[in-house]
């Protein structure tokens, strides 16, 4: 028995297999090992008991190597072997079942692993050892996913921690990263997170999305998805602007198909995200600041280094901070066709949320000289919502126009009404189109794309 450093009141108990867990934490995470417990069979004093002594059995480095069937099948044999030595009885089902739960532990994240494996859930929320909650098409519910015990659910993030060089624990109680399928995972451990640990997944689509995909899904019509797919050719630069989980990346990363494979592309992100197609796309991300509290990379530096870069354009994963001063700009100054996205609830708050970011980074700058290197900047804003049905749409789509005094102009180009909703719970609903001719239109017409944007938008009032 070793004991964890203290978290909160409790101090966590961490038994010889922990100990075993932690010395793989570099080991592969396994297939698709899909957990079926049915111990409730067993009492759970024999279950505990078979599991430590397997656990002690195994060897840390040789198993870290092994295939999960193989490994599976191994396991399954020894824990048979230990059953008969200690006298516990235990049928082959449950045999199999402890198995795959302690292989799903060695080479992957325990009791998740069935959850990752399934394409259909795209969050994951864990709320402390007995409750996970996961999000499919669009509805949360809870799971019937659970760890052990807040050591076991520990140990799992403790794992996820280490694989990219960072540590959880009570001094550093939170941390940001990526598992090896580049699922972005966020963990808060006690004393902050009271019922903790608590670990947030957004799962890694293995399929990038593309338009057609998007207008499958009724996030938008097909003339919305024409619009957007030309806004991206004609190098226009979009801000795509929405709530958590609204499916700004999604549509980000369904923009950035327009892009030219000659382009040279610099993306900056917090924790990596982006599937970008081209092969000319250069990666950076953010360091966050060290145990001693050095060495901090942010945003604005990588903004500012990406500039010398030569990029064609530079995609921000998601301006929150001081960086939005370079990002303007960078559209501002030849990287046309420059992208990010934003929280924000309307096209407009976006737009005061750019400029109260970009005030705080630069203290004394009048908001008249914001809005007009805004103005000056960004072509147009997308905003993506998330509904009540779990649907995720395309909202509006706004043309970013002028001033006129000290206020932005804005032309919602398309503007999506709810109607009303179907016997099976589906909103519907229709665009509101604007006809006024966007100023920058000579731009699309530079790229013969000013005729098919007409034909795009007639089509749209047809449907
Ligand atoms: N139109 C859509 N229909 C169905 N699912 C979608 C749609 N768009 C995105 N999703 C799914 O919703 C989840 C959230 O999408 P995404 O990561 O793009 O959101 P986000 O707004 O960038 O979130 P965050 O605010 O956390 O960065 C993803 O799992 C994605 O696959
Ligand atoms: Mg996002």
């Amino acid at each position: 028995m070793k004991t964890l450093p203290v978290f909160g009141r409790r101090p966590l108990q961490l038994i010889e297999e922990t100990e075993q867990e932690q010395l793989i934490v570099s080991a592969p995470l396994a297939g698709a090992v899909v957990t079926n417990p049915m111990m409730g069979v067993l009492a759970d004093a024999s279950v505990a008991d078979l599991r430590a002594a397997c656990m002690a059995r195994l060897d840390a480095n040789t198993v870290a190597l092994m295939a999960p069937e193989r490994l599976t099948g191994d396991v399954e044999r020894l824990i048979s072997e230990i059953a008969t030595e200690r006298r516990i009885q235990i049928n082959r089902r449950e045999q199999r079942a402890l198995a795959m739960e302690l292989v799903n532990d060695i080479l992957g994240l325990g009791p998740l692993e069935p959850l990752l494996a399934d394409d259909s859930i795209n969050d994951i929320m864990v709320n402390g050892p007995d409750k996970t909650f996961i999000e499919r098409q669009g509805k949360v519910v809870l799971s019937n996913i659970k760890f052990r015990d807040a050591a076991h659910l520990a140990s799992i993030c403790q794992r996820i921690a280490s694989s990219i060089g960072r540590r959880i624990d009570e001094s550093s109680p939170m941390v940001d990263a990526r598992l090896k399928d580049g699922s972005r995972v966020n963990i808060v451990f006690p004393p902050l997170a009271l019922d903790g640990p608590y670990m947030s997944i957004r799962k890694f689509g293995r399929k990038p999305i593309d338009f057609a995909q998007l207008v499958e899904w009724k996030a938008m019509t097909a003339p919305v998805a024409r619009i957007l797919e030309i806004a991206g050719k004609g190098r226009l630069n979009i801000v795509i602007s929405g709530g958590t989980g609204s499916g700004k990346t999604t549509l980000m990363n369904a923009l950035s198909r327009m892009i030219d494979e000659g382009e040279r592309v610099v993306t900056v992100e917090d924790a990596a995200e982006l599937q970008f197609q081209q092969p000319h796309v250069v990666r950076l991300e953010t360091r966050p600041t060290s145990l001693e509290g050095r060495g901090e990379i942010t945003q604005r530096d990588l903004v500012r280094n990406a500039l010398r870069m030569r990029p064609d354009r530079i995609i921000i994963g998601e301006v929150r901070g001081a960086e939005a001063f370079d990002m303007l700009q960078a559209m501002n100054t030849g990287h046309d066709g420059s992208m990010s996205t934003i929280h924000a609830n309307t096209t407009r708050d976006a737009l005061t949320r750019i400029e109260n970011m970009v005030q705080m980074g630069n203290m004394g700058l009048p908001s008249r000289a914001i809005r007009t290197q805004i103005v000056g900047s960004i072509d147009l804003i997308v905003q993506v919502e998330r509904h009540r049905d779990g649907g995720r749409r395309v909202t509006q789509v706004t043309e970013v126009c002028g001033m006129e005094g000290d206020v932005i102009t804005l032309n919602d180009i398309f503007q999506f009404e709810v109607k009303g909703e179907a016997a099976d719970g589906r909103l519907f609903g229709i665009y509101k189109i604007s006809r006024m001719p966007p100023g920058f239109l000579p731009r699309l017409a530079y790229f013969g794309l000013d005729k098919p944007w007409r034909a795009a938008l007639d089509d749209a009032e047809r449907v």
